[in-house]
């Protein structure tokens, strides 16, 4: 057993359910498998937060939903924890998930999991109403085991932030560099953002039309990244393209949310990739 899993493993025996935080925008990318199972085998309920789901799309959200909703000891919420009201639900949705616990002598025990930057920190400080956690862009802020005490008899640990992505499929690595849960340099930014480009071509062309004034008909991922060029000017002393400059802007359009509520996956994507995987 690695150590991470040990570790998270070690964490679990301790407390009576799961905060699993992943990101709205690509739920299961953005989710470590280990995680299910090692609540699955010590049946530990689970919280699942699909967060920022400010910048995702609603209608993909739901279906998330409804598909996280239907596996066994799984409750699914969609929230923003930027959003106080929104983290102002989750200690009652944690007692509805272990109504077990939650006494002064059994106080109910969590722990927030899930890969950096999805929000784990922004989570935990604004259950704590202060700052506990530096939140910051960078993955794995959050480097030191806490136990916190929330009141109402409940409380927190957090994991280290370590548990890393697991890549199984290329789109799972690209889809999270484009939403910045992995890290990417100049080179692979051109990559991400072509890939972007193309699933967005594929899902929401109109957001594409509404952000640069496209028409997307008969273009793809490379002609998307050169049109941002074109649109801000950016061009190389002979004159070509500045393909890395536009595709940093492009990226930056997304994970601002300037381009729209979007997500990079649905249940059904996730479905066709998987039986495409399958049959290679
Ligand atoms: P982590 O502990 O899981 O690593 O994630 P962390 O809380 O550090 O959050 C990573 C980034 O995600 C932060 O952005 C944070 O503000 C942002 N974030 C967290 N929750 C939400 C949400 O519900 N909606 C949106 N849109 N963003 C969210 P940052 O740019 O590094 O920080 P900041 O400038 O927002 O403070």
């Amino acid at each position: 057993m690695n150590s991470a899993r040990r570790k998270a493993a070690e964490s679990m025996e301790k407390v009576d359910m799961v905060i699993e935080v992943v990101d709205a925008r690509l739920p299961q990318a953005s989710c470590n498998p280990m995680i299910e199972q090692l609540r699955n085998a010590r049946q530990r309920p689970c919280l699942k937060i699909l967060n920022k789901t400010d910048m995702a799309d609603p209608v993909a959200t739901q279906a998330w939903i409804d598909y996280y909703n239907s596996q066994k000891g799984v409750t699914a919420v969609a929230l923003s924890c930027k959003k106080p009201s929104d983290v102002a639900r989750v200690p009652k949705l944690a007692m509805q998930v272990a109504p077990h616990r939650g006494t002064a002598l059994k106080p109910l025990r969590m722990m927030i999991m899930g890969i950096p930057n999805v929000g784990k920190s922004t989570l935990m400080n604004a259950l704590l109403k202060k700052r506990v956690a530096a939140v910051g862009d960078e993955p794995a802020v959050t480097k030191t085991q806490q136990r916190l005490y929330l009141g109402n008899n409940m409380v927190l640990t957090d994991t280290p932030g370590m548990l890393w992505p697991k890549i199984e499929h290329p789109s799972d690595g690209l889809m999270l560099a484009a939403s910045h849960a992995v890290g990417s340099n100049a080179l692979i930014e051109e990559e991400v953002a072509t890939f972007l480009a193309d699933l967005l071509l594929q899902r929401y062309p109109q957001l594409l039309k509404a952000r640069y004034g496209f028409n997307t008909e008969g273009m793809d991922g490379v002609a998307v990244v050169e049109g941002v060029a074109a649109k801000r000017g950016f061009r190389l002393k002979g004159g070509d393209y500045d393909f890395e400059k536009a595709s940093h802007t492009f990226l930056q359009d997304y994970r601002s949310g300037a381009l729209g509520r979007i997500s990079l996956e649905t249940p059904q994507s996730r479905a066709e990739l998987l039986a495409n995987y399958r049959s290679t």
